[in-house]
């Protein structure tokens, strides 16, 4: 009663602050609101960052001089408080988050202003689950991490398939086995920046590497056991789906939110249910070349150790921070997830996602976008936490992706 009244007399300025608004991500953020939701009409928002003249630069760019800017730095605590006391939703591109957003969970909390971000930095949430999951269950506090193509495609799609299970066979899907079927577009300077970041920290402390390795890393503590095995790490053929398969580098992020979701909402798909990703190549010599083909770029792209010659040259190409796909490249992107489904009795059937844009950054900054609104504007699940885009969301941002973010999702039996 009495926080209600607070509110009242307190309402926020602002629906949504997108913090990190000068970034390669972000810039696409704004301008995604900007064009769609426009400026003072039904979303109140407003973009931030740490330097007030390169906002005013995108904003020039991207949206226009009404676009409140609000400025605020990792380093400087009072200014992230005196930002989070402004909004409803904070939505947060500033990475790698291990380095700069650690105090920005921790002034949301103790704010009760509810959080979404795009880390896939495994390490780092896994801190966040044990320093505020039980202090943002008991204020109510959303905080959401993986709200780009790690992981809502994966986790709101095993999300959907079950719940189209249930309602079209009376069954749980025991078994799901997300195969990528087809994935084109880039990556940018930040996400290679949080990457390294994340094999620096797990070089130096042997309990990272270990919840890097756990399929269950993310799960509460004294749940973290089950069926499921370390993501796949070779080339393999898939005698069930008959087609070849190698790894998905997304997946040692998205099967572990999968199943923190299981976990969280009480093992809805089942204490035994099982899941995992690849990438699909197809059946066949070709598919079995594509697979090794691919697999060896993969590995010597992310797996070439530091400070060799190979590391110093591949390093030379890779994109910096602030640079990214070209709008030609984000345009022309797009993605297909298969989902093989297992029912209870053995049967099996099929769920299909499918994003429209390149993955990490045009459909990204879409779902970003689409989540912070969800969590200021929609009906959502009660409770909160550290918690995962289909437990913090459901369907409410099912249906957002669907209508507003060019996300397609499908099943049958
Ligand atoms: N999950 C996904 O699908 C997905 C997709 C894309 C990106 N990401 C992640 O999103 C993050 C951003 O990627 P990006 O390519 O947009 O990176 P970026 O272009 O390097 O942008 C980083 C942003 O952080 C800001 N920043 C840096 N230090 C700061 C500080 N001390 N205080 C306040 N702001 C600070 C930068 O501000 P300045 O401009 O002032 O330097 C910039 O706005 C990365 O962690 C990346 O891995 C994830």
């Amino acid at each position: 009663m009495r926080s209600k009244l607070k509110a009242m007399k307190n309402p926020k300025e602002f629906d949504v602050i997108i913090w990190g608004a000068s970034g390669f991500t972000g810039r696409l953020v704004v301008e995604y609101i900007f064009k769609k939701y426009g400026v003072g009409k039904s979303l109140h928002w407003a973009m931030a960052g740490r330097n007030q003249a390169k906002l005013e630069k995108v904003r020039a760019a991207v949206a226009d001089a009404r676009v409140p800017i609000v400025t605020a730095d990792s380093h400087d605590r009072p200014s992230l408080d005196a930002m989070v006391g402004r909004t409803k939703v904070m939505c947060t591109t500033v990475g790698p988050y291990a380095k700069y957003g650690s105090e920005l969970v921790a002034a949301c909390v103790e704010h009760q202003v509810h959080y979404c971000d795009l880390t896939g930095e495994v390490q780092w949430m896994r801190r966040m689950i044990d320093k505020h999951h039980e202090a943002a269950v008991a204020n109510g506090t959303k905080i959401v991490h993986t709200c780009g193509f790690d992981s809502i495609p994966s986790d709101i799609g095993v999300y959907f398939v079950q719940k189209a299970a249930q309602e079209q066979t009376g069954q749980r899907a025991k078994a799901i086995d997300m195969r990528v079927r087809v994935m084109k577009g880039g990556l940018s300077g930040g996400t290679f920046a949080s990457f390294s970041n994340t094999i620096e920290e797990a070089k130096q402390d042997k309990s990272i590497y270990k919840t890097l390795v756990n399929p269950y890393g993310l799960n509460p503590e004294g749940e973290q056991s089950g069926n499921d095995k370390r993501d796949l790490q070779t080339v393999k053929y898939d005698e069930s789906n008959q087609t070849w398969m190698y790894p998905f580098i997304m997946a040692a992020i998205n099967t572990k939110v999968v199943r923190r979701s299981n976990a969280l909402m009480n093992y809805v798909y089942g204490k035994d249910f099982s899941y995992s990703e690849a990438m699909m190549s197809g059946d066949g010599f070709s598919g079995k070349m594509k697979a090794y083909q691919n697999a060896l770029i993969l590995g010597t792209i992310f797996g070439a150790k530091p400070d060799t010659f190979l590391r110093k040259m591949i390093d030379k190409f890779l994109p910096k921070p602030g640079e990214g796909p070209s709008k030609e490249e984000r345009e022309s992107g797009f993605y297909k997830f298969h989902f093989y489904t297992t029912l209870e009795n053995g049967s099996k059937a099929f769920g299909v996602v499918t994003g429209d844009k390149d993955p990490g950054y045009g459909s990204t900054s879409k779902m970003l976008a689409e989540a912070a609104i969800c969590l200021a504007k929609d009906d959502l699940p009660k409770g909160g936490g550290v918690l995962t885009p289909s437990t913090a969301m459901g369907d409410a941002l099912l249906k957002r992706l669907e209508d507003h973010a060019g996300l397609t999702f499908s099943f049958k039996v």
